[in-house]
């Protein structure tokens, strides 16, 4: 890898030029290109996707199923429909699961608990994911004792004065990046992020988001665009670009060789080729939906958000063969982080 690149990279004057112009593009997707096939090689991992739950205790500004919002019908899965999906997921090749949800307190730490230990039980072999927010630091060590093995959350901006803006009084930027810590300590493959062109974002924050993030080493970034949802508050903001979060994507990998990047829905969601886009400027990681077609659409964390088509777990094989047009495979592997 260029160590000048890299190291040119951590400099905050360098990160502004390269985000505020399209100049640098070309060279920057194609040695994070580089950098990802010499980790992993044209392998792509794939992680089976299940919402298991839409109610959420908070207000985050920009998502379309904060608590505020009246328009979303809410569900959850029982522990039974979570089972069946895994079981789908398997069949279908995946070998890791990730359970996403809201922030709801249904699902109480020994509930969470109870269902790590299902699904370990019947596919001890696969990994799982958890992203299912803020809980304390016994919480998440009750989780990771009952075998799960990686812990999403973003982040979302590790500025005060931003975080402000996206969420409500009750939500503490503090608590979220003790969280994370907490994660990471207790040996979670832990996984912190944001979203590009969220409201009020600016080329400074997302520098110091680049540097947060270089700084906490994770074993997986998440980063997508924003995309406005029509019952928030946001609702007339700008999406994201797909071109700076492309940028964002190829410099972390070239920052972080190892680290699991994810090309994201949201990507794919703007684009029709994000997927794809993503890969190529270094994302080595896709995460198909395997959530039960009745409540799929219910999870509208923004408006649009595609679920049915190539990003669905079930048409895995036509997702397999536009992957392979742009030269990568996709592989039945856990794709656990390794240094
Ligand atoms: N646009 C894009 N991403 C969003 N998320 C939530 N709302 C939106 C939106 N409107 C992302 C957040 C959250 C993840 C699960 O989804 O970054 O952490």
């Amino acid at each position: 890898m260029d160590t000048l690149v890299h190291d040119a990279l951590l400099n905050k004057q360098n990160l502004k030029q390269i985000l505020s112009t399209d100049k640098y593009d070309e060279k920057l997707f194609e040695l994070a290109r580089e950098t990802a096939l010499s980790v992993f090689g044209n392998r792509i991992y794939i992680r089976g996707l299940i919402e298991f739950t839409n109610h959420c205790k908070n207000g985050c500004y920009y998502c379309g199923i904060n608590r505020e919002n009246n328009n979303v019908e809410r569900y959850r899965l029982s522990l039974d429909e979570i089972l069946e999906c895994c079981r789908k997921g398997d069949k279908l090749g995946f070998k890791t699961f990730v359970l996403q949800g809201g922030e709801d307190g249904y699902y109480s730490n020994a509930r969470v608990v109870e269902m790590i230990r299902a699904i370990k039980k019947e596919f001890p072999n696969h990994a799982l994911t958890l992203s299912i927010g803020e809980r304390s630091y016994e919480a998440y060590k009750s989780f990771y004792d009952a075998g799960a093995d990686r812990y999403l959350l973003r982040h979302e901006t590790c500025t005060l004065e931003h975080y402000s803006k996206l969420h409500p009084d009750d939500m503490s930027l503090f608590n979220r990046l003790n969280c994370l810590k907490n994660l990471k300590n207790i040996g979670f493959q832990t996984g912190c992020g944001i979203m590009v062109g969220s409201p009020y974002q600016t080329i400074d924050n997302i520098v110091d988001d680049i540097l947060y993030m270089y700084d906490f080493n994770p074993q997986m970034i998440g980063i997508g665009p924003f995309i406005a949802h029509k019952d928030t508050i946001f609702r007339d903001m700008p999406d994201g670009s797909v071109e700076m979060t492309l940028r964002i994507l190829a410099i972390m990998r070239i920052l972080l060789p190892h680290v699991l990047l994810p090309a994201t829905t949201a990507l794919g969601t703007l684009d029709k080729k994000g997927r794809e886009k993503g890969i190529l400027a270094g994302a080595n990681v896709l995460m198909p939906n395997l959530s039960p077609l009745k409540d799929r659409k219910k999870y509208s964390l923004y408006n649009n958000k595609i679920c049915t088509g190539e990003e669905a777990a079930e048409s895995i094989e036509k997702l397999k063969k536009s992957i392979s047009k742009i030269g990568y495979e996709l592989v039945s592997d856990r794709g656990d982080y390794k240094d």
